[in-house]
């Protein structure tokens, strides 16, 4: 009996003896063992077992249809059960293609968008200008056979590091979006970030910043982990120069529609919101409100048929908090802030179809301050439209005609074409530059216009030197200079990083 209860009695204490060795042994630093997917020796398939590759496809189910999702979404579908579903399927897809030997080339380059603009761009069909650069540099990876794998920080904080460990050598580029400032950004997030003590973070040599306008986000690495979507325009040996990566997007020329010099005498004027015609100092409009109808009533004497058309949501400013619309609107009696006289509205925010179509029977797009640096100048360019670009004066009132030195502009980039594509024109309250602008566009009708710098072979180029440089070398080379005190980058964030 004795023999059989000494044992029993000590079964509860050597299972706690366990237990606490297991504890020690649990070191929350140590790195997680996954497979290696470099070196993992997968058994081939043969073409010939057919039910076990038909099984393995059957696992590998990408969407063909991102409508779909967006439609799951209504039903109560969050983002991350899309794009977690979606970055499963095409994991899937890769295990089957290292088990095949028959991935793309490029296939195990992998780069993972933490970005919610990319992810409304691609399973939404989000069409703003954060939407349309996303589905350029996208298209343009996918064209290469690059998989391209989505997350966002809504719900798991650690659904990003998680994903990363599965496949840390082949995840070549983190890009991480620009409104994750201060906490919500990975640079600033040493939850996710590699260190001595944590070996299993994501280095931040991989993390780069979505940036849309063309300046540098500050980065602990340095300027370059910095991509955007407008192309530099500042000389490289100037104060102005910024180093960021241009990546850019693709813009389709349209060929083949109605030749400008037929089109009506019609200006577009490109502007989505009533309230960016207000002249108020917060909604920075470049014309005063009364100069539309005046231009139009002179214009249409030389030019038959002349009108103004914009597609504009009239907004309801009856419940506003801010003082100026009350002072200016409600105290009068308005509800809405009206669309200026002399402007032919077809109404709140067209569809993309209908937007096209209207732009192809349109000579001229005219800005009036805002929306800054969209996407949409560029469309009007490709259709042969020209585009009259505002600007207000810069601090030095002698020093106007070198575009550097200008203040705001509506779009930034497009102050570098000329005219016949873009007249870039003082908006100081002289009408005669205005109406002026005008004529000269009517009266010198373009052919559709891409440049260099939206053509669909130079995005390639861009992203596959961006997925192919050596970011580790480069940011080896930065950080060693930086712990000799010599500091090669312009980012005010500059430090020391683990590599
Ligand atoms: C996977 O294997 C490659 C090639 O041997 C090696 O360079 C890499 O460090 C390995 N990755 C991990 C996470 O162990
Ligand atoms: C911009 O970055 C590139 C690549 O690191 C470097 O060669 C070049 O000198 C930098 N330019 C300036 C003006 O800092």
């Amino acid at each position: 009996m004795s023999f059989i209860r000494t044992p029993r009695r000590w079964v509860p204490i050597a299972a706690l003896f366990l237990f606490i060795v297991a504890l020690n042994h649990i070191d929350p630093n140590s790195r997680v063992h996954y497979t290696n997917w470099t070196t993992a020796k997968l058994e081939p398939l043969s073409p010939t077992d057919v039910a076990r590759v038909a099984a393995l496809k059957s696992l590998v189910a990408v969407p063909d249809d991102p409508v779909e999702f967006a439609n799951d979404r209504d039903k109560g579908l969050a983002w991350r059960d899309v794009y977690t579903a979606y970055n499963a399927a095409k994991l899937r897809e890769l295990a089957v293609c290292n088990a095949h030997g028959d991935c793309h080339p490029n296939a195990n380059k992998v780069i993972l968008f933490m970005s919610t603009w990319c992810i409304q761009a691609t399973f939404e069909n989000f069409i703003g200008g954060e939407g349309i650069w996303c589905k350029g540099m996208i298209g343009s990876l996918e064209r290469q056979g690059y998989t391209v794998l989505y997350t966002n920080d809504e719900g798991s904080e650690h659904f990003v590091k998680k994903l990363y460990q599965q496949i840390p050598d082949l995840i070549k580029i983190v890009v991480n979006d620009d409104g994750f400032e201060g906490p919500r950004n990975l640079d600033h997030r040493p939850f996710y970030q590699k260190t001595p003590t944590r070996p299993d973070g994501i280095p931040l040599w991989k993390v780069f910043t979505f940036r849309y306008f063309g300046s540098v986000h500050p980065s602990k690495v340095g300027d370059r982990w910095s991509i955007s979507a407008e192309p530099q325009w500042r000389e490289q040996d100037t104060p102005w120069f910024e180093n960021y990566t241009y990546i850019g997007y693709d813009i389709p020329k349209i060929t083949g529609g109605t030749p400008s010099s037929q089109r009506p005498y019609r200006v577009w004027v490109y502007g989505k919101r009533s309230v960016y015609f207000d002249s108020s100092e917060a909604n920075t409009a470049m014309w005063p409100m009364e100069w539309f109808e005046r231009a139009r009533k002179e214009l249409v004497q030389d030019y038959p048929g002349f009108e103004f058309i914009g597609s504009i949501k009239v907004e309801n400013v009856e419940n506003s908090k801010d003082q100026y619309y009350i002072d200016n609107y409600v105290n009068k009696g308005m509800k809405e802030v009206p669309c200026p006289e002399g402007i032919r509205n077809l109404g709140t925010l067209l569809p993309k179809a209908e937007f096209e179509r209207e732009l192809s029977q349109v000579r001229v797009m005219l800005g009036i301050g805002n929306p800054m640096t969209s996407p949409s100048p560029y469309f009007a360019l490709a259709n042969g439209v020209s585009f009259i670009n505002p600007h207000k004066r810069g601090p030095d009132k002698n020093r106007q005609d070198d575009y550097r030195e200008w203040g705001r502009v509506q779009h930034s980039t497009l102050r570098t074409l000329s005219e016949p594509y873009v007249y870039n024109v003082e908006a100081e309250g002289d009408y005669s530059l205005f109406i002026g602008a005008i004529r000269r566009a009517l009266d010198n009708p373009i052919d559709p216009y891409v440049s260099e710098y939206h053509e669909i072979e130079g995005l390639d180029e861009r992203v596959r030197e961006w997925m192919e440089t050596d970011w580790e070398a480069e940011a080896q080379r930065i950080l060693d200079l930086r712990k000799q005190g010599i500091e090669t980058q312009n980012t005010r964030e500059a430090a020391v990083f683990e590599m």
